[in-house]
């Protein structure tokens, strides 16, 4: 790993995660044999055509994937991320695929939601977005324009373009050690992004078992979250030290 040319020497760093990091906390994966995707099919519930066709249905889904984070909480995983976002002096930054709130509670704050958050509704009248705990429905009406029947979930349906893009491609651009955490690697433009820094930057999976990126990474550590990315901060703020 190289040290970064910038003004503290500690290495610019980009952690990635996806849902096999919030699995200890209780909420499912996608393609894990008992995640998501095997009980609703993506089309119903996750593209902007399944909203056109279905509104209630699409709301009903992520109405009761919203509800479901009270009953959730931050593992050691997502605890030892906001320890290292705390203390890591160099450049770093968070992008989560997941649309929990399970890093934002447990404290990391240069973070980035690239797929959107299941507590932040969108208007699509006034394209204004607001934090969001209640059920949304066809009768909602926006905080900010007043018009009913035009909020959605802040969600980043497939075929939509995921959001902070430019941030991310700038982190990447700069970034001495990429981490990718509790992702299958089957979901572009996030899969893709070991591939870009790869050759330049230290590249590292943590992950339950083997991903579609495993033949890209310099190193791979296989194992639950809970155990194996606290074991991995340690040694990063220990080596910092
Ligand atoms: N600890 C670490 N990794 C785990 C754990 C665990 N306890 N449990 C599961 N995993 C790993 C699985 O081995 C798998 O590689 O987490 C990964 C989860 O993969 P997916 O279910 O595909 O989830 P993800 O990669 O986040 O999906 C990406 O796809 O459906 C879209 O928008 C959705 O953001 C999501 C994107």
């Amino acid at each position: 790993m190289t040290d970064a040319p910038n003004k503290t020497g500690a290495p610019n760093i980009v952690i990635l995660t996806g849902a096999g990091i919030s699995r200890e906390s209780g909420l499912a994966t996608f393609r894990d044999p008992d995640g998501i995707w095997q009980q609703v099919r993506i089309e119903d519930v996750a593209t902007p055509e399944a909203y056109r066709r279905d509104p209630e249905r699409v709301q009903a889904f992520y109405n009761a994937r919203r509800a479901q984070l009270a009953d959730v909480a931050p593992n050691a995983a997502h605890l030892a991320l906001a320890e290292l976002d705390r203390r890591w002096p160099g450049e770093l930054l968070l992008v989560t695929q997941n649309v929990d709130d399970l890093h934002d509670r447990a404290g990391s704050r240069r973070l980035l939601h690239m797929h959107g958050e299941l507590r932040r509704a969108w208007c699509r009248a006034c394209d204004a977005t607001h934090p969001w705990d209640e059920d949304l429905g066809m009768a909602t009406a926006c905080p900010a324009c007043a018009t009913m029947g035009r909020m959605r979930p802040h969600i980043v349906w497939f075929g939509e373009m995921p959001l902070h893009m430019d941030a991310i491609e700038a982190a990447l651009a700069r970034c001495d050690l990429f981490v990718s955490i509790g992702t299958s690697g089957n979901v572009y433009p996030a899969a893709g992004f070991v591939a870009e820094v790869r050759g330049r930057a230290e590249t590292v999976e943590l992950n339950l078992e083997p991903s579609e990126g495993t033949h890209l990474v310099d190193r791979a550590v296989h194992g639950p979250a809970t155990r194996i990315v606290p074991d991995f901060v340690a040694d990063l703020l220990a080596r910092r030290a």
